[in-house]
């Protein structure tokens, strides 16, 4: 398409739409990490934004996307160890809104999905701030398509379920493990290395093979995007020797075959693009 038709559009795009409103909380998701997974609207309101409130989940090449006047809050947390409590960044969101700025909580992936962004609007209802929920592209979604891995496919996979593996740390991994083994779906679990060996036990008991496909997913669709492929028999072994760490996905199901025949390494390397046009 030549420039002039592309520019046209964004700008049609950016009139079209409502700006954000002082006092307003726009909870936005970032995608998994390639900035080309942003969808426009969340582009424009990081442009817009006075203050964003952003975790340790969302790319420095988003963070580059946002308004250079804008104040940047991090209240990211490593898995397991938070930053600043929940309670602490519901309160910052509120506080920010009653200050009249124009304010977005941009979250990694979905904001609704494994992501406390109910928990965050919640708060906001609660406490009569004027907000506003733009999905984003999944983690799931994301790694998926980058590595090949179609998630429900015709031959192999009629659904397709979004598990988590972590609990509140008081609660063990109670999951319907059942449901979850029977045949002709694919599972992918969110923040599943540390209970990996729970996966594996419970999935072979109910009854899937220990040879079923497996692919860990690390950083996925960003240029540190670290994929491999190995069975539920030999997943606890993979997770060690190749050292995966968070944020890593594990997608369990036949159709982690077409891996092979479907990625495309080049897809993950939005970098390479950049590095070309320097
Ligand atoms: C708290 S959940 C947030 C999920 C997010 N809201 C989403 O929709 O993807 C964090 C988990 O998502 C997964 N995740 C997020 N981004 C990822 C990425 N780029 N590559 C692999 N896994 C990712 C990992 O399992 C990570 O532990």
């Amino acid at each position: 398409m030549p420039p002039i038709q592309r520019k046209k559009c964004l700008v049609e795009f950016q009139l079209a739409e409502q700006p954000l409103r002082p006092g307003e909380v726009a909870i936005v998701g970032a995608g998994p990490g390639d900035p080309g997974l942003l969808t426009l609207r969340a582009l424009m309101l990081i442009q817009q934004a006075e203050a964003v409130v952003y975790d340790r989940l969302v790319s420095p090449q988003i963070m580059e996307l946002v308004n250079p006047q804008a104040e940047r809050i991090h209240v990211g947390k490593a898995s397991g160890c938070h930053y600043v409590p929940q309670e602490q960044t519901n309160e910052i969101l509120v506080q920010l809104a009653m200050q009249q700025r124009r304010v977005v909580r941009l979250k990694g992936g979905d904001p609704y999905i494994f992501g406390r962004g109910g928990e965050e609007a919640e708060f906001l209802v609660d406490n009569d701030v004027d907000f506003q929920v733009v999905p984003g592209i999944t983690s799931a979604a994301g790694c998926a398509s980058y590595c090949g891995i179609p998630l429900t496919h015709r031959d192999y996979s009629q659904s397709v379920t979004f598990v988590t593996g972590h609990r509140k740390s008081d609660q063990s991994l109670e999951l319907n493990w059942a449901v979850l083994a029977a045949p002709g779906q694919t599972r992918v679990f969110y923040m599943g290395l540390h209970n990996a060996p729970t996966i594996v036990r419970e999935l072979t008991a109910h009854g899937l093979s220990p040879d079923c496909p497996v692919a860990l997913v690390e950083r996925g669709t960003t240029p540190m995007q670290h994929m491999t492929v190995t069975t539920l028999e030999q997943l606890e072994d993979t997770i060690r020797q190749e050292d995966f760490k968070p944020p890593t996905l594990i997608i369990v199901g036949e159709v982690v075959q077409l891996a092979n025949k479907l990625a495309r390494p080049g897809q993950a390397g939005w970098d390479s693009a950049l590095t070309q046009q320097a």
